[in-house]
């Protein structure tokens, strides 16, 4: 085959869309003895990076045959290491090769092109996150482009107990802020952790964001202009990543389905046990993704959880088919780790983040960046889920 005709250019909604959920549909991401999930985006595939500033998702065409794709995202977050305390940085997403065409470069020419894209957009240092077992994934960029390893976060999944509300503690007052309140809060308390997205006005203000709370012990008061907070205080804020795609189990461990079986019948003929039962994974189901969360004060770690638990109970209640709650916390932040409850089974302990500086002056400051023991907490943009 002629590699010449090899042609990658932008993705063009129309024609190309049918292509592209086709591939997603044949692409395992990761090992093959690992639990896989699906990712349906329900006839737009380039809902996943449609939220954020700037963004571009490419294809690849081999003899009219649509063989590859890759997303990538643009915009300002806080990074220590940087002169200015601010960089431009470009997330790298959803690079699938058709199995067939696979070890033919293809995967090279989709990181090689978006990154030129970064580049004639200013970017300091292109990103990209993965299961750190994903060899292929690891070996491309860290072995051939170079990317290093940079932070291991953890993603704690929840699932939804249709059948179970949890009962918050009286001597806990949760409230709903106002989004200009919302935003005091964050720029006040969070805007020094890494990756802060500059522009986190816009992810609040999104239709996705269902809303900010916090939570504090009952009667202490809470400033209503976020100005005064009591002494132990928790914030989270919520996003709807059910309302552009949806998430079906492709395959899972034996260990797996065995428990999820047996968990259900425990559920239904033992109800009086309360055990927590696995929800029917294997339907297309939503998710809400929990962001900003934020801890202060001694009682903080209760708090924490008892917004969890407002939230497990706002989507039992308001949401058709979201099954699980999803957050991503630091690597090293142990603390939050605890208090946000999560099952083992479902969650994955280290995400790999693999960083690239694009210019050359940014370079030593990265190095800097990497070696320096990771910041408590790691600001994860729900809008790069
Ligand atoms: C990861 C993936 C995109 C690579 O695409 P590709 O077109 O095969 O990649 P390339 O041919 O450009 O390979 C570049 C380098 O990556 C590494 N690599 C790629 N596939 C590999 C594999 N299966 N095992 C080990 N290293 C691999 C090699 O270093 C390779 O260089 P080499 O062929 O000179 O040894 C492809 O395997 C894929 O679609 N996987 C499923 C989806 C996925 O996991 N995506 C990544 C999510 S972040």
């Amino acid at each position: 085959m002629g590699f010449e005709q090899l042609i990658i250019r932008s993705y063009e909604g129309q024609s190309d869309r049918t292509q592209v959920e086709d591939l997603e549909r044949r692409c395992e991401v990761g090992p093959g003895e690992r639990v896989f999930l699906f990712t349906d985006t329900m006839g737009d595939p380039i809902c996943r990076i449609r939220n954020s500033p700037m963004y571009k998702m490419l294809v690849a065409e081999l003899d009219k045959e649509l063989v590859g794709v890759i997303q990538g995202s643009i915009k300002v977050v806080r990074v220590h290491m940087h002169p200015k305390d601010l960089a431009r940085v470009g997330y790298i997403l959803g690079l699938r090769v058709a199995p067939l065409h696979r070890r033919k470069g293809i995967g090279s020419s989709l990181v090689r092109r978006l990154e030129e894209w970064f580049i004639a957009n200013d970017v300091d240092y292109a990103y990209m996150a993965t299961e750190k077992d994903n060899e292929a994934s690891v070996k491309l960029f860290v072995n051939k482009f170079g990317y290093i390893r940079f932070r291991t976060p953890a993603i704690l999944v929840n699932p939804v107990n249709i059948n179970r509300s949890f009962h918050i503690s009286s001597n806990v007052q949760i409230v709903k802020l106002k989004r200009e309140q919302a935003e005091f809060l964050y720029r006040k308390f969070m805007s020094s952790i890494e990756f802060f997205p500059h522009d986190i006005d816009n992810i609040l203000e999104n239709h996705l964001s269902l809303g900010t709370w916090v939570a504090f012990p009952r009667g202490e008061s809470f400033g209503s202009d976020g100005g005064q907070v009591p002494s132990s205080w928790a914030m989270l804020s919520v996003w709807n990543s059910g309302e552009l795609f949806k998430l079906r189990l492709g395959k899972a461990p034996l260990s797996c389905l065995i428990y999820t079986k047996s968990s259900r019948l425990i559920d239904k003929y033992f109800p009086c046990l309360k055990l927590p039962s696995l929800p029917d994974f294997f339907h297309p189901f939503g998710f809400y993704f929990m962001y900003g969360v934020h801890q202060e004060g001694p009682l903080s770690g209760k708090l924490v959880r008892s917004l969890c638990q407002f939230v497990h109970n706002m989507a039992k209640n308001k949401s058709k088919d979201c099954k699980v709650i999803v957050t991503e916390v630091g690597g090293k932040d142990t603390l939050l780790r605890h208090h946000i409850p999560h099952w083992k089974l479902l969650s994955c302990p280290e995400d790999l983040w693999c960083i690239k500086a694009l210019k050359r002056e940014e370079r030593n400051s990265l190095q800097e960046l990497t070696k320096t023991p990771p910041t408590r907490a790691l600001f994860v943009d729900p809008r790069e889920v």
